[in-house]
């Protein structure tokens, strides 16, 4: 296994440190010997390797669109070194052989862990549980359930799950989105911009009634809640209500609900076509006050990677959903840091360690400190540059960002003492 000498970088809070890379964990600097292989870091930051809690992997089934290896390329290129892959693949991830199958791939492809996230509901179908309990006591030891891209509306059926997971330490991870307020078709923010281009829209409420009631579910079964791409005011209220109240919530919110707003879709572009939509700057303005305060925990890319001939479509036909791996850390930096909303220490609270405590994996979120795995990425926080949407590792194309003038801040990556990603 590599043996690597990194000097002169700096950690979060500005600390000045040397890393020796030596079994996958960091060791003293003063035991490395002449001849190991060297990093100058010198003006770079050592942050510990990022955590996603939302990432599309699409394998098994859409290997046209993505694949574990492809995916976790990216991963690795945006200073991942761990990705939860959603369960919404085909067949879905719904029993603990399917949990198994998603664990292996990550095991012998993938350039960075992959956690498999297990469905609540069998087929995503929303009316009956999945094998919740085999899928947490399998190998897999799945810890986060969630019928992402369908919101499980039935109440009882999602009481019943919030009661399983917690038996497991397990948390659901709920797809906040009424069926019937966001009705068939709807694709866009409702607003007055939705009116004028005739797309039917959603508004924020179809979010957060979602929330409101199933918050009240989690204190009734005193279970776990997270609540996936949170990207409205109200939601940000009520999980500020729900926390003062003790309830056990947490939230993530997307770096597209961070910097990209409603107005995007006039082109009826449809790479700019996801759920939750875009939404409004007064919007932006809550969620990002939220993730700064902590009332929203976590940064989650919610990278969907979609083929080119399920995009190319009428607006409200396309699929929805676009990449976020590959310039997630760059987005929060764009618009929280450099804003000075938000320091480099809490960026890695939103962006590892607590999503690693969300997702409960030990070895991921843990600081860059002698005896800790060597989970890194090496962060440029003054490079920039345009966005080539063209040069992505993932093998689909719908990159919101495209064109656009970002930081570019990740020089390396490594996981578990191995380099995933070199500039
Ligand atoms: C996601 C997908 O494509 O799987 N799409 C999206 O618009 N976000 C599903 C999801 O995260 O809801
Ligand atoms: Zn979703």
């Amino acid at each position: 296994m590599t043996q690597l000498l990194i000097t002169g970088a700096a950690t979060a809070d500005g600390n000045r440190t040397d890393l020796f890379v030596r079994d996958g964990v960091f060791a003293p600097p003063s035991e490395a010997g002449a001849d190991v292989e060297r990093i100058d870091a010198d003006g770079l930051l050592a942050l510990p390797g990022l955590v996603d809690l939302h990432t599309h992997l699409r394998e098994p089934g859409r290997e046209d669109a993505e694949t574990v290896a492809t995916g976790t390329a990216a991963a690795a290129r945006g200073g991942f070194t761990a990705v939860h892959a959603m369960a919404n693949t085909d067949p879905v991830t719904d029993t603990a052989e399917a949990a198994e199958y998603v664990l292996g791939l990550g095991e012998r492809e993938g350039h960075c862990q992959v956690v498999p996230v297990g469905a609540v509901t069998k087929g995503l179908a929303g009316e009956e549980l999945a094998e919740l309990g085999l899928m947490a006591t399998s190998r897999a030891r799945v810890r986060m359930f969630s019928d992402d891209g369908r919101c499980v509306s039935d109440s009882l059926l999602m009481r019943r799950a919030l009661t399983y997971a917690r038996t497991y330490g397990g948390v659901i991870a709920q797809h906040s989105q009424d069926p019937r307020l966001a009705g068939p078709g709807a694709c866009c923010h409702e607003s007055e911009i939705s009116g004028r281009l005739g797309l039917p829209g959603w508004p924020s409420q179809a979010e957060s009634v979602i929330v409101a009631r199933d918050v009240q579910l989690a204190e009734l079964a005193g279970a776990r809640l997270h609540v996936c791409h949170v990207s409205t005011a109200e939601s940000v209220d009520v999980i500020r209500w729900a926390k003062r109240r003790g309830i056990a919530v947490t939230a993530e919110v997307t770096p597209h609900h961070l910097l990209l707003d409603t107005p995007l879709v006039e082109g009826f572009d449809t790479t700019f076509k996801v759920n939750p939509p875009l939404r409004t700057s007064e919007h932006l303005e809550a969620v990002r006050e939220a993730l700064a305060d902590g009332t929203i925990d976590a940064v989650a890319t919610d990278h969907a990677p979609h083929a080119r001939q399920d995009k190319d479509h009428p607006f409200d036909i396309a699929l929805p959903g676009m990449l976020g791996l590959e310039q997630a850390l760059a987005v929060v930096a764009e618009v929280m840091v450099n804003t000075g909303r938000m320091d480099w220490p809490t960026l890695v609270e939103r962006m590892s360690a607590t999503p690693a405590r969300i997702g409960r994996l030990a070895g991921q979120g843990r600081p860059v400190a002698v005896g800790e795995p060597a989970n890194l990425v090496l962060v440029d926080p003054a490079a920039r540059a345009v966005v080539d949407g063209a040069a992505s590792a993932s093998r689909s194309r719908n990159n919101p960002y495209h064109g656009r003038e970002l930081p570019d801040p990740v020089v390396a990556t490594i996981w578990a003492g191995t380099v995933t990603y070199r500039r």
